[in-house]
């Protein structure tokens, strides 16, 4: 199905896997080609493709590159695939989510041929990478019906096409705003270290002709003290059973200033971005990045030689300042955790792990 974004962020031609290398964005559009679970593995860690759904996605066809490749009984051959590919990135849970539902397919189909074995895995993939879509659309309803005329939105990293099988989580509502009518611009924050919102959102909503405005992450106070924004929309990595939810460094900033400007804060991402096994924040492992996606930008040296950097990817955000999270299924609100168990409850066996 070609993609309304008129760009594939992940491409499966059935023997391998195309990824837009979000690396190179937004000065080059350039495609990587995996056709075996290690480079797609790769590809993970090296963040050519980023975002939970979008990294979710790619780990399931990553399990189908293995299993194309394996000799013998599938479930022993496929044991290093599925660990490497878990290996990749710790903190968005919809890797794990995936996997495990790649791993229940193949359970189901372990006895029978292997090429049924493989062609299962395939369509499983393929299910996944649909199915966000039709919860990406879900999603930007949603959220965007929270919205006020005329809203100025701010949003963090890229929670777009470039991180989904859709259109977005986050992006999603502010497409959706954008076509209603809604929305009269919005802010991406550059989003430091890697840049997720200055080359990836900024891209994608300009393609998009949607109205956006990059600033510096330190520039949001003023903003919101100006006036000038009226909600704060991201996606999340990961959220918790008491409504705790991980997003990109730099996000808890944010819901701690709407709390003191008094700006709705709004979480949006699909059930599968929910886990409800971890109490709380505490629970979430935070990933740490290489040094050098401080000290430097691109080829260049910002920090001198031998100065300590820190550089976690995440920050978990406190239930307690999230004014809604928004899923496929629906708006939650406070309290969280009710709120997340009924939302879960009602999601299908086939859709969520068991
Ligand atoms: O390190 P990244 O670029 O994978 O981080 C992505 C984010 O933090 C997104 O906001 C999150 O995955 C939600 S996107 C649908």
């Amino acid at each position: 199905m070609k993609p309304t974004t008129g760009f594939a962020t992940i491409d499966w031609r059935g023997d391998v896997l195309i990824l837009l290398d979000q690396r190179k964005l937004p000065v080059e559009e350039t495609y990587l080609h995996c056709a075996d679970w290690q480079s797609t593995a790769e590809a993970i860690t090296e963040m050519v493709v980023r975002g939970a759904p979008a990294i979710g996605i790619t780990a399931a066809y990553g399990v189908v590159l293995a299993a194309r490749a394996a000799d013998g009984p599938l479930e022993d051959a496929l044991a290093p695939a599925f660990a490497g590919l878990a290996a990749t990135r710790p903190t968005a849970v919809n890797l794990f989510w995936a996997l495990d539902r790649m791993k229940a397919r193949l359970a189901a189909v372990a006895d029978g041929p292997v090429a049924e074995a493989r062609a299962a895995l395939d369509a499983e993939a393929r299910a996944i990478q649909a199915e966000d879509a039709v919860m990406c659309t879900a999603m930007g309803r949603h959220g965007a019906a929270l919205l006020p005329e005329g809203a100025r939105v701010l949003t963090h990293c890229n929670a777009g096409a470039l991180a989904t099988g859709g259109d977005g989580t986050a992006v999603a509502v502010i497409r959706r705003a954008w076509r209603d009518g809604t929305l009269a611009r919005c802010y991406a924050d550059e989003t430091r270290p890697f840049l997720q919102g200055a080359r990836l959102t900024a891209w994608e909503l300009d393609r998009a002709g949607v109205p956006v405005t990059v600033i510096t992450d330190n520039m949001a106070g003023w903003l919101m003290a100006e006036g000038g924004i009226d909600a704060v929309v991201v996606g999340f990595d990961r959220v918790v059973a008491n409504g705790d939810a991980a997003n990109k460094i730099g996000t808890y900033a944010l819901a701690v200033l709407c709390k003191h400007h008094g700006i709705p804060f709004y979480f949006v991402g699909p059930t599968s971005s929910i886990d409800p096994a971890s109490a709380d924040g505490a629970a979430i492992r935070i990933e740490r990045r290489p040094d050098r996606e401080v000290t430097h930008v691109g080829p260049t040296r910002l920090v001198p030689e031998g100065v300590p950097v820190l550089n976690p990817a995440f920050d978990v955000t406190p239930a307690a300042l999230i004014d809604a999270i928004v899923t496929e299924r629906g708006v939650m609100r406070a309290p969280y955790g009710p709120a997340i168990a009924a939302q879960l409850a009602d999601v299908g066996p086939g859709e969520r792990r068991s």
